[in-house]
């Protein structure tokens, strides 16, 4: 990862002028919320050429090979800690118009946090805060794209659910450039979300949501539902109908598209 070109030609005001770069970081979640708590400003990247023990949601373990693009942004906005998890749907917009934009890829958006290309998982999003008070201190808003390497350097369990742009492309992608177009679409899908609200985001979001009308299974730690997925309502939550006919909004949980 050459930083520098990175910042060649970057057209955001904020995002990505400081960018640390680690070539292996434990999780740059981790380290980007140490530098939060010493004060570094908010639009602060860390990006890592590797991860020795990258974490995704419900810390589960992802896996962070070299050729991934692995980061984090930090963030201070002035929202109500209730809405910080909108900040999920916010990333997830960004990647998902990125990829289409930049590679003309199939994206789909997964309720809550993951963006898939051609049905699997390419990228995943997790969002961590810290709170003083009723104000958010910081959000560390942490991105994983399985970018330039084939999926088969994932342990063999993934190969059904997961790809890599390198994979779906059949060529190699530059970090760089994705990097760099990443950048700038968070900047600017996080500008509208604290310009214009929620609502927009939403709606960006929705429109590439591939589940919406089907028939899932939601699980989450120790609950399952099944129904057909009908919406993702303003505070997030997935609205489901059951299948006693009855609405059920959920929360937190993963979302598998039911074949029948
Ligand atoms: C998930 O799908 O469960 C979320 C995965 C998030 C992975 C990214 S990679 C960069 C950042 N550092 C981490 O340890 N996790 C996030």
């Amino acid at each position: 990862m050459n930083v520098g070109r990175v910042q060649e030609g970057l057209r955001t005001q904020c995002f990505g002028w400081s960018i640390i770069l680690s070539r292996v970081a434990a999780s740059t979640n981790d380290l980007a919320k140490k530098l939060a708590a010493s004060g570094a400003a908010d639009g602060t990247v860390v990006v890592a050429e590797t991860q020795t023990r990258g974490r995704g949601r419900l810390n589960r373990e992802w896996v962070s090979p070299a050729g991934g693009l692995w980061f984090s942004a930090l963030l201070r906005p002035v929202l109500e800690p209730s809405h910080a998890s909108r900040l999920v749907f916010v990333a997830g917009l960004a990647v998902a118009k990125t990829l289409r934009e930049l590679y003309g890829l199939d994206v789909a958006t997964k309720w809550p946090n993951d963006v898939l290309v051609n049905g699997k998982k390419v990228c995943g999003i997790l969002a961590e805060m810290r709170t003083a008070g009723q104000r958010i201190d910081y959000v560390v808003l942490g991105v994983g794209v399985n970018a330039d390497f084939e999926v088969r350097v994932l342990p063999e369990e993934l190969w059904e659910s997961a790809t890599s742009l390198k994979t779906e492309l059949g060529r190699e992608i530059s970090l760089e450039e994705l990097f760099r177009a990443l950048l700038e679409s968070l900047e600017t899908t996080y500008d509208l979300f604290l310009n214009q609200g929620f609502a927009p985001v939403l709606q960006g979001w929705k429109s590439f949501a591939g589940f919406l009308g089907k028939h899932v299974i939601v699980t989450n730690v120790d609950e399952r539902w099944v129904g057909t997925a009908l919406d993702v309502d303003n505070d997030g939550s997935l609205v489901l109908r059951l299948e006693d006919g009855t609405e059920k909004h959920v929360h937190a949980g993963d979302v598998s598209v039911r074949i029948r």
